[in-house]
């Protein structure tokens, strides 16, 4: 399937790892321009360099911003050039019991997982409006809806960008922009797999046996009952950026293995 994607320039947050990098990779291959985005200059320096040795027909750059930090991300806002994609993908959890949680973690997930979607629509939506086309896309999580009792902060967040992003996509009306809300559920990334490696190594188990009881004692929900691959995820997000997904706008497309449920 051709996704028609030639020629679009993408931004997106927190991609030098992850679902991010997944993405952008699935983009470049599609014959899009991407700028990556990472705190770590040496990190993103070397992601650009592997993305663009794989991908020499497109343009592979990065800007290094830390999205808790708001001078920087004003700093980024002067760099980027026209942007046809978002991808408002950074996002950072702070795990544990609420009644130990801090303001700073509240604030800090709310700085970092909203505001940069906030700050970054605000500036190049207007700009996607006057030139009638555009993809906004806001990566939430099973959490919004989940909301596990020792990751509250870190879903209130992800609740709110559904908010976010809902309303951003009337703000779209009668034009050839959407903006939606992808919902990935338990994806394998780099932190996830050190996650099982740390657990399989403090309980004396193999990872495959520490994934396993994650999904029949934790993630019970999970019809899959594994972790997605951060490509099964970044596949999704690429057809949504693509001009064949112009009928879905102001909605929330699950990637989540059916862990959320409801049948809407
Ligand atoms: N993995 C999952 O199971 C899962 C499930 C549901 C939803 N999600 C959501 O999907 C998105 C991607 O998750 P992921 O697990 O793929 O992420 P990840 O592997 O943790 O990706 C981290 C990326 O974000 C960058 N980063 C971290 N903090 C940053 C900051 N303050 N400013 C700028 N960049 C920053 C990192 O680079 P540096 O460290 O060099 O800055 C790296 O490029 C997140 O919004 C997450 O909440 C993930």
């Amino acid at each position: 399937m051709n996704l028609k994607l030639q020629g679009k320039t993408a931004f997106i947050t927190g991609s030098t790892a992850g679902i991010g990098f997944a993405t952008a990779k699935s983009l470049a291959q599609e014959g899009v321009d991407v700028i990556l985005n990472s705190r770590t200059t040496m990190k993103l320096k070397a992601a650009v360099v592997k993305l663009q040795h794989e991908f020499p027909a497109v343009s592979i750059s990065g800007f290094a911003a830390d999205f808790s930090k708001s001078n920087e991300v004003q700093a980024l806002l002067k760099k980027l050039p026209e942007i046809d994609i978002l991808i408002n993908n950074v996002g950072i959890y702070a795990a544990g019991s609420y009644f130990e949680s801090s303001d700073e973690d509240w604030y800090r997930q709310f700085e970092v997982n909203v505001m940069s979607g906030v700050r970054l629509s605000k500036s190049i939506l207007p700009n996607m409006l006057a030139k009638n086309w555009g993809r906004i896309l806001f990566i939430s999580s099973e959490c919004a809806t989940l909301v596990p009792t020792d990751m509250i902060s870190y879903s209130m967040t992800k609740a709110a960008l559904h908010a976010v992003s809902r309303g951003l996509a009337q703000v779209t009306k009668g034009s050839e922009v959407t903006v939606n809300t992808v919902v990935p559920g338990s994806t394998l990334s780099e932190g996830a797999e050190q996650f099982l490696k740390t657990e399989a190594k403090k309980k004396g188990k193999t990872i495959a046996q520490v994934e396993e009881s994650f999904f029949t004692e934790v993630r019970t929900s999970s019809l899959l009952q594994r972790f997605a691959k951060v490509e099964e995820v970044a596949h999704t997000i690429t057809y949504l950026c693509s001009p064949l997904a112009a009928a879905t706008n102001g909605s929330v497309i699950k990637v989540d293995g059916g862990s959320t449920g409801g049948i809407v």
